[in-house]
């Protein structure tokens, strides 16, 4: 495992994942039912872009960096970064969010959220950040798909998934089939999110067919972004988000939302993004 999250915190793949998660946690906190998130790759939760490790690749300048310069955000984007504008003094920028962090600052006395990190280091450090929050639950060096065996259905019946995998394994597809496929048998009515990178558009229509094809994918809405032609296909030039029975309000939101990341976040002028519905 080579993969440490605090190399891209904040990249402008962070920031369509963590716009759109919190677009999707606003929708779903809007009953007072309990909601139930796993956060299958949680990664440390908290990212200090003064570290070493985000300074060497600075990619968050180009990610949060460019949306907190920007004058007017959209009101889709509006409680995304006054989160992260809550945890930094004025125009400074220190501290960047993860998920667990997103979706922890939306929880109800109702609500429970479980978190999975295989990373020996990145584990521990996430137990440690989230010690003393009675709802969050820490599965220091679990793996993120048999946590999802493991608690689904949760007894809420209400909640969402998300799938952040670093895609750092061949089969790392695969692995996401498989695991929606377990999942939704048996949970077929949870909201999933799952990020996935953008290097040859191409394979991604037959990621997203293969999600069709489950039995209970019914509801299916996929997010995407390139932010550059991908004339280079072994590099990350987009990312996309799917999500399985979004909230509508999410589905509403979306296209402004892309409208105005896409300039925001391009790379050059072969920028493109797209929101559309898989399924009828
Ligand atoms: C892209 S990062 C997660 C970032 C986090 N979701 C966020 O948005 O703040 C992926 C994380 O998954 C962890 N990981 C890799 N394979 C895993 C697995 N099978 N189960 C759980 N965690 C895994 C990595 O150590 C890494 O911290």
């Amino acid at each position: 495992m080579n993969y440490r999250h605090s190399y891209h915190a904040g990249n402008f793949a962070d920031v369509l994942k963590h716009a759109l998660q919190w677009v999707c946690l606003d929708y779903l906190t809007q009953k007072d039912k309990p909601m139930f998130v796993l956060d299958t790759h949680a990664g440390i939760g908290m990212y200090d872009l003064t570290g070493e490790q985000a300074q060497k690749t600075a990619e968050w300048e180009q990610g949060i960096g460019r949306l907190l310069q920007a004058s007017q955000v959209p009101e889709a984007l509006a409680g995304y970064v006054a989160a992260v504008r809550s945890l930094n003094d004025g125009d400074s920028m220190r501290w960047y969010p993860g998920s667990p962090w997103l979706t922890q600052a939306h929880l109800r006395e109702q609500d429970q959220l479980t978190l999975s990190e295989l990373h020996p280091l990145d584990a521990m450090e996430l137990a440690v950040n989230f010690r003393r929050q009675r709802q969050v639950k820490v599965l220091q060096q679990e793996n993120g798909y048999a946590a999802m065996k493991a608690l689904l259905p949760p007894p809420q019946k209400r909640g969402m998934v998300l799938i952040d995998p670093p895609f750092e394994q061949r089969d790392e597809f695969d692995q996401v089939i498989n695991a929606l496929q377990a999942a939704l048998k048996r949970w077929s009515t949870g909201t999933y999110a799952v990020w996935y990178p953008i290097k040859d558009p191409l394979t991604i229509g037959e990621f997203h067919q293969r999600v069709l094809a489950l039995p209970q994918a019914d509801k299916v809405y996929a997010v995407d972004l390139l932010i550059r032609e991908p004339l280079d296909n072994t590099k990350l030039n987009g990312c996309g988000m799917l999500f399985i029975n979004p909230p509508y309000g999410l589905t509403q939101q979306a296209p402004a939302l892309l409208e105005f990341l896409r300039p925001l976040l391009a790379q050059d002028r072969g920028a493109q993004a797209q929101t559309q519905w898989l399924t009828d």
